[in-house]
């Protein structure tokens, strides 16, 4: 399985944070945001990834990462043009992928839970794609999974009347037909390729699996969930330690 980091979009709720940098170059804890998701990628076995951002500081990223010789991995880089969505994003590591399967994380997402359970079932899955779900207290700010019993039967983007509080998480396992689903996805109402259409067209077509993450989960779009991932980083850090 290959690596996906998504690392593109404006970052404009921390601004004026990100006004001269990308929001993942701040620091979570002792590192930049996006050596987390990187590190989760790699200790589930991952050594092929590539990092998708902006033009306006993809210079920055890969002066930071570099050919991934540090992190005894290989970084790929795609440029996204303008922030037309997650989903666009993905779009660009097709050729990347070569077929294979992809585990995708968004930049800004920073959890406790290894991933290599997560993977190992996806692939006993054997095709169609896996999303990790987390129980919050605001799910309003994410995409929102309706299950009925033990089946999940779609995925609402910031509802306003959120159907569970199960937020979906930025983690999510792929096989290679989601390219193609991606072709066939449209711009919504704010512009932009939405990650929930895609994952609702593999629910239609019943090939979605999901997991709960055990452990702590947020993203690092917002003061607020920022500081939060600050403070979760740090103490676990420290407990490692
Ligand atoms: O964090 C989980 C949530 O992430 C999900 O629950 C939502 O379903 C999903 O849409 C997304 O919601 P956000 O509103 O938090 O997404 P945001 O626009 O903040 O983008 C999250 C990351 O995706 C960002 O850190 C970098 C990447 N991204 C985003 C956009 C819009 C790109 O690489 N390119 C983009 O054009």
């Amino acid at each position: 399985m290959r690596g996906v980091i998504l690392a593109g979009g404006t970052g404009s709720r921390l601004l004026p944070l990100t006004k001269v940098t990308n929001k993942h170059l701040l620091p979570v804890g002792q590192e930049p945001m996006i050596f987390h998701p990187i590190k989760k990628l790699l200790s589930a076995g991952i050594r092929d990834i590539c990092v998708v951002t902006g033009t306006e500081h993809m210079g920055d990223v890969v002066g930071l990462l570099g050919s991934g010789h540090e992190f005894e991995c290989d970084f790929t880089y795609r440029v996204q043009d303008r922030a037309g969505g997650i989903a666009e994003a993905l779009g660009l590591a097709r050729d990347f992928a070569r077929g294979d399967k992809v585990c995708v994380i968004l930049g800004d997402n920073i959890f406790q839970d290894e991933l290599g359970l997560f993977a190992e079932r996806f692939a006993r899955q054997g095709h169609g794609a896996r999303i990790l779900l987390k129980e919050v207290e605001d799910p309003h700010r994410f995409g929102v999974a309706e299950i009925a019993g033990d089946r999940l039967v779609g995925i609402e983007e910031k509802p306003k009347l959120p159907k569970s509080r199960l937020a979906v998480t930025g983690i999510y396992f792929y096989d290679d037909r989601v390219f193609e689903i991606v072709r066939t996805c449209s711009p919504s109402r704010r512009g932009e390729l939405e990650i929930t259409d895609v994952n609702n067209a593999y629910i239609a077509r019943g090939e979605m699996g999901f997991d709960a993450l055990e452990g702590w989960w947020t993203d690092a779009g917002t003061f607020e969930s920022l500081a939060r991932a600050n403070e979760l980083a740090l103490a676990t850090q420290a407990g490692k330690r």
